[in-house]
Formats: structure tokens, C-alpha cells, sequence
């Protein structure tokens, strides 16, 4: 007597899994995919119930819906593990700038910059950062993403910190997709605190971090660790503090001078470290020692017009986890698609499409605490799949710049 699932999806060749030991990959076992010719995942509420040989699964499971993959490629959703999902308007104006030779410091200091961003959105109303988040997320998903965090750090307000967590909470209610939402009010120091940083510092421990703690609104905190920003002394209090609130830390650091965060991220015990792209053999050896996750951003560097690229063959070689994401932003990286990210991690990081695959899926999910659900194609999990026009997993960072997502599948639904 065959068991009932809700949804058969076969014919997937390969059936790329990832599964395996839990826990995010490091080294070779980056390379592994545990793929499955002609495979075949049985689904019920949302969530994976078996995943084998096409011919074993259609006998033990009936459904009464069935996705055909008809010999294409089948992964994980795609996860990206950062992003600053909740803006409003855009900066193509300092685009231009860049290409004329400005840097990314000399456009905040003349007022552009997150800045910039953090005027409109506090000038925008709940309802409108709502509607045009959801609009991003849908493009996410067709795209292929399936799970994202998503940062707050354009309000720099207690109250407009606040109403961007409050809209990624909304978003993830109202779409197919899943967001871990983080705190991010040390993003930058806003205008009326300007020339006393160290006020704007107390009022996040002070103000912003327990508000946020006590409507749960985060499940991670985050800052912008770096020269010019905030000192690592600084965002040792602000993590601590939010530690403290139930925020997991994690770092924005290194981006483009070292300073030390990457020894910060692994003496607190954060989940990632981001960016890393001027990271010493120091912060290297910190990251590997405390099983720290370097969350790459290559589509910063690309955008940036910069010629420096995060050390991802170092870290592989190290030991440190890699994870994927696209830093959505309108500032350094106005863009959400994982693929063309995947691109980049091969092209600019010189990792192999496998090892980009793992990084854009389990090792992301375990980059956002979500790696026991999302990341692989294992029972128990949730079922979020993707079918791609693709033969193979060197087929989809190779063929670059059109969506290769065929069919999207969210906790059991077609997208
Ligand atoms: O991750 N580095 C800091 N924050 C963003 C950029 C935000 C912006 O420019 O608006 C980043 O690249
Ligand atoms: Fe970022």
C-alpha cells in the first residue's frame, strides 16, 4: 500500500541534495552535491518526506499532484544569506560618480550614501516600504531564492528601525518565502547624532536594542564593523548588548580596510562575518578556530568597479565555511539574484560551480540559522525546491545573465 504524500516531484536528473552530516561544509565536502540520477522527492505539509531513485519513490508514495522535472537539474531553493531587503529609492546618481572615480567613503561624505537612503526611508510610510519589499521578494523568487535575511540599518531610529523590522515580518506573512530578520541600527551614524558617535552608540544599546528585543523583531544583530564606521571596541558593546536582547551576532567587517572584526566575529562566537575582502591570515586562522561562516559578497566588489574580491580559494583551503549572498542595496549592490552572484563566486572568487551551489544553499541556511530546515534536500526538511533549465550544476553559473529558475517550489507549493 503505497503512502500518501501531497506532492511528487521526478524525473529530476540529477537530483542535486546536498544532504550528508549536519552542519555547514568546510574544505572538499564543499564540492560534494550527493546528487542523485534521476531522482524523485515525496512531499507532504510543506515538507520533505522522501528524496531517492525516481523508481523507488513513485512506488512507495502516491500523490495526487506531480511536478515532472523532465531530466533537468533539480537543487535546494537557492538562500541568500544577506541582504538589506527594506529601502526606499535608488542611488544610480552616484553610479556615475563611481565610474568617474569617486570611492564609496567619498560618496557618503558628501552626503550620499547610506545616508541618502536613510532619508527616504524614513520618509516613507509602513504601507509603502511593505508594497515595494514585496515587490523585491517576488523577484527573489522567481529567481530561485526561497529563503533570505533581511537586515533593518536604513532607519537609525528607535521608531524607524522598528517600522523595517515590522515590514520584513509583514512581507514573510504575506509571501512565499521565508525571512530571518536582523537589527541592523550601527549601519552608519545618522545626521543629527553627526560628530558624536559615541552618543549614536549608546542610544543603540540604550533604546534602539531593547525595543527591538522585546516585540522579538530579530533573531540577529548586526554592524558595520569598520575603519571610519564603528570601531571593533564599538561593536563589541552594541553585540554584546544585543546578545544580551536574544540577537545573535553577526559582522559586517573588513570590507575595505582590515580592523580586526573578523577576530571580533570569532572572540564573540558569531555565526558569520561578512564581506572579508581585505581579511588578514589573522582573521583567517580566528574564523577557522570558532567555526565563524564568511558570508561572501562578490556582487559588491563587481559593482563597486573594485578589483578586490573576498579570499574564497584561502578560506576553502583553511577550513572556513563559505556562504553566498547578494548584499541587496540600492548603494553597493542593487541586485537580487543569486545566479548571477553564483557567477561572480567562479568568475571573481575562483570557486567551482559545486562549491558555489553549496555556498548559495546549505551553507547560507546555516549562515542565517536556518540550516536544520532550508539548505539541502533531506526529509524533515522544508520543501523548498527549484527545477532549472539547466542539465547540470556547471550549466548554471555558466550560463549567465538569463533566469535559469524553471520552476520554483516553496514548502511544498508551486510558485
Ligand atoms: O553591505 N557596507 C555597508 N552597507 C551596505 C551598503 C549600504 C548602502 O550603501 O546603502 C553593504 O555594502
Ligand atoms: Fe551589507
Amino acid at each position: 500500500m503505497p503512502l500518501a504524500a501531497d506532492l511528487i516531484l521526478h524525473h529530476a536528473h540529477p537530483l542535486v541534495t546536498l544532504r550528508g552530516a549536519p552542519g555547514p561544509r568546510a574544505g572538499r565536502a564543499m564540492s560534494e552535491p550527493a546528487a542523485i540520477p534521476d531522482g524523485a522527492v515525496a512531499i507532504k505539509r510543506g515538507r520533505i518526506l522522501a528524496v531517492g531513485a525516481g523508481r523507488a519513490v513513485l512506488r512507495e508514495f502516491r500523490a495526487p499532484k506531480k511536478v515532472d522535472a523532465e531530466g533537468r537539474l533539480v537543487t535546494p531553493g537557492l538562500v541568500d544569506a544577506h541582504t538589506h531587503l527594506v529601502f526606499a529609492g535608488s542611488r544610480e546618481n552616484e553610479f556615475e560618480m563611481r565610474i568617474r572615480g569617486a570611492s564609496y567613503m567619498d560618496i557618503a561624505k558628501t552626503g550620499g550614501g547610506i545616508l541618502s537612503t536613510v532619508d527616504r526611508v524614513r520618509a516613507t510610510p509602513l504601507d509603502t516600504l511593505v508594497r515595494e519589499t514585496r515587490l523585491r521578494v517576488r523577484q527573489m523568487l522567481r529567481h530561485g531564492t526561497t529563503t533570505a535575511e533581511a537586515k533593518s540599518g536604513y532607519g537609525l531610529s528607535t521608531e524607524h528601525e522598528i517600522k523595517c523590522l515590522e515590514a520584513v515580518a509583514r512581507v514573510a506573512r504575506a509571501e512565499d518565502i521565508d525571512l530571518v530578520p536582523t537589527f541592523m541600527g550601527a549601519h552608519e551614524v545618522p545626521r543629527e547624532f553627526a560628530g558624536r558617535r559615541p552618543d549614536y552608540v549608546d542610544a543603540v544599546i540604550r533604546d534602539m536594542i531593547p525595543a527591538v528585543g522585546a516585540r522579538r523583531l530579530a533573531r540577529f544583530c548586526d554592524v558595520f564593523c569598520e575603519v571610519g564606521v564603528f570601531s571593533v571596541e564599538e561593536s563589541r558593546r552594541i553585540l554584546l548588548a544585543a546578545r544580551r536582547a536574544g540577537m545573535a551576532p553577526k559582522l559586517h567587517a573588513e570590507e575595505f580596510k582590515a580592523s580586526g572584526g573578523a577576530e571580533l566575529a570569532a572572540e564573540i562566537g558569531a555565526v558569520s562575518c561578512d564581506h572579508l575582502m581585505a581579511v588578514t591570515d589573522r582573521g583567517i586562522r580566528a574564523l577557522k578556530a570558532k567555526g565563524v561562516i564568511a558570508v561572501l559578497l562578490p556582487a559588491t566588489s563587481f559593482f563597486l568597479a573594485s578589483s578586490r574580491f573576498a579570499p574564497a580559494r584561502r578560506f576553502i583551503e583553511e577550513g572556513v565555511p563559505v556562504a553566498l549572498g547578494t548584499d541587496y542595496n540600492p548603494g553597493s549592490s542593487p541586485t537580487f539574484n543569486m545566479q548571477l552572484v553564483m557567477t561572480l563566486a567562479c568568475t571573481q572568487l575562483r570557486m567551482t560551480p559545486a562549491e558555489a551551489l553549496c555556498a548559495a544553499t546549505l551553507n547560507a541556511a546555516y549562515a542565517v540559522g536556518e540550516g536544520d530546515a532550508a539548505g539541502s534536500i533531506e526529509p524533515g526538511k522544508r520543501a523548498d525546491l527549484i527545477v532549472w533549465d539547466a542539465p547540470d550544476v556547471n550549466y548554471l553559473p555558466y550560463a549567465f545573465g538569463a533566469n535559469l529558475a524553471r520552476t520554483v517550489i516553496k514548502a511544498g507549493k508551486v510558485v
